[in-house]
């Protein structure tokens, strides 16, 4: 058994802005080095196998989300996110937080997210209506319309508002990049969110009809009432929706066209073929996604004859994890035609108890929207160079710049997928 200080690894460079640009050949010297283990100098550890993220995050008893400590790192205590952020369902001691996803991860569930297609779909048709005349745009400036605009509609709100619904979250987003002069915006943002989302729930309240089915925010609130939920906690939970699916549907769904741009006949065929549109987004979440999740060791543990004593911090790449090459034969290939196996499933959506709510409701708007886009924006090309985030955080495209031709939508009838 050898203490972590004593391991041999390689020292992965996580803040350099070139890690953000290309991560891969630092991955592979951090394999060279070990197996699974590098240092993140100034923070802890990263956990760089798709294998031992697995096997750490089947016994989560070890780990505890580091939210309510970054907040005191922040000395946010007290502040509108810091509040939000130590209290958030992620943050939740065990107990409440198992009460509160046990409530509702069984309503969360594929057929539900099968029943919001078709509002999902008239959105984002919608917003190609917008974009599309263009023919030269910027696509991650459209993708930050994407989530936020399927949101609000599955929400039943004004889409008056998102424009500064979008800049507030993209402030917040930065929160976790310790930029501490960003927190009086990112502070003032929380507080028009949590306002915004207490409007929705009163008026949603007041008129329980509204004219239509149950959509999203019906059935938040009826889970809610049902799960004896108190309203606080209900609109943390509206608040983390709004968070938790922007910046990561925006960057999956950027990559994707970005990975496309080079996969001109996939792209073509995911316009024809709407049951190929799911393999493809399957394909586009092993081949990036934009998490890191981190953790800290809540006791001393010991991890294949690795000690790592209580506090230690680790970090998850799950960014990088669909290309191992240990586990994905011929990984660095875009192959939405790759047979899927139960035990080398794509962990994108992290795995264990904070595992991602919002999955299937993330894919069914990736695949919704990846089909109507190759109908509508025909023979995308790169119309400049993509800027890069920074690897730690939600990694991404920052700025996409791209030109095409204007297609016209198909007429189809759909069957739920
Ligand atoms: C492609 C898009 C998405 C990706 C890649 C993604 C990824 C993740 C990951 C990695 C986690 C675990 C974080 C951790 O353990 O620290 C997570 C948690 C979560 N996500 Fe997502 N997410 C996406 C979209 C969404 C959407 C659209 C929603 C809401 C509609 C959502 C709601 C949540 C919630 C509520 C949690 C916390 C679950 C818990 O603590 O039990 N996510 N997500």
């Amino acid at each position: 058994m050898q203490n972590v200080n004593d391991v041999e690894m390689y020292h992965l460079p996580m803040s350099d802005p070139a890690m953000g640009e290309d991560p891969w050949p630092e991955f592979e010297k951090a394999r060279a080095a070990h197996p699974w283990l590098a240092k993140w100098d100034e923070y802890g550890y990263v956990i760089h196998s798709y294998d031992a993220m697995r096997e750490l995050f089947a016994d989560e008893s070890k780990l505890r989300p580091p939210y309510a400590d970054v907040v005191d790192e922040l000395g946010q205590q007290g502040t509108p996110w810091g509040r939000f952020t130590g209290e958030q369902m992620i943050s939740l001691p065990e107990t409440e937080h198992r009460l509160l996803r046990n409530t509702f991860a069984a309503k969360f569930t594929p057929r539900f997210a099968n029943q919001l297609r078709p509002v999902m779909r008239d959105q984002i048709g919608r917003l190609l209506d917008e974009w599309v005349p263009q023919q030269s745009i910027d696509f991650e400036h459209f993708a930050s319309h994407f989530p936020i605009s399927v949101m609000f509609s599955l929400v039943g709100a004004p889409h008056e508002d998102i424009q500064g619904m979008v800049d507030d979250l993209e402030v917040i987003g930065l929160a976790h990049s310790y930029q501490l002069d960003l927190f009086p915006r990112i502070n003032e943002g929380m507080v028009r969110i949590e306002q915004y989302v207490e409007d929705i729930i009163e008026k949603r309240r007041a008129n329980p009809d509204h004219g239509g089915d149950d959509d999203l925010l019906d059935l938040l609130i009826k889970t809610s009432d049902e799960g004896d939920i108190d309203h606080q906690q209900l609109k943390d939970l509206i608040s983390f929706f709004f968070i938790a699916g922007y910046d990561t549907s925006k960057n999956v769904l950027t990559y994707t066209m970005y990975t496309l741009l080079d996969h001109p006949e996939i792209y073509e065929r995911c316009a024809e073929d709407y049951d190929y549109c799911k393999k493809v987004i399957e394909e586009a979440l092993r081949w990036f996604n934009p998490g890191t999740v981190a953790r800290y060791a809540d006791a001393d543990f010991e991890f294949r004859g690795v000690r790592f004593p209580k506090d230690t911090m680790l970090f998850f790449p799950l960014s990088i994890s669909g290309r191992d090459p240990v586990t994905y034969p011929d990984a660095q290939t875009f192959d939405p035609d790759r047979p899927i196996e139960p035990e080398r499933r794509h962990i994108a959506f992290a795995l264990g108890k904070h595992m991602c709510l919002g999955q299937y409701i993330a894919r069914a708007q990736l695949q919704e929207a990846i089909h109507q886009i190759a109908q509508r924006m025909k023979n995308p090309k790169l119309a400049g160079e993509p800027g890069w985030r920074m690897f730690p955080g939600t990694w991404g495209i920052r700025g996409l710049p791209i030109e095409f031709t204007p297609g016209k939508a198909r007429v189809e009838e759909f069957e739920a997928a």
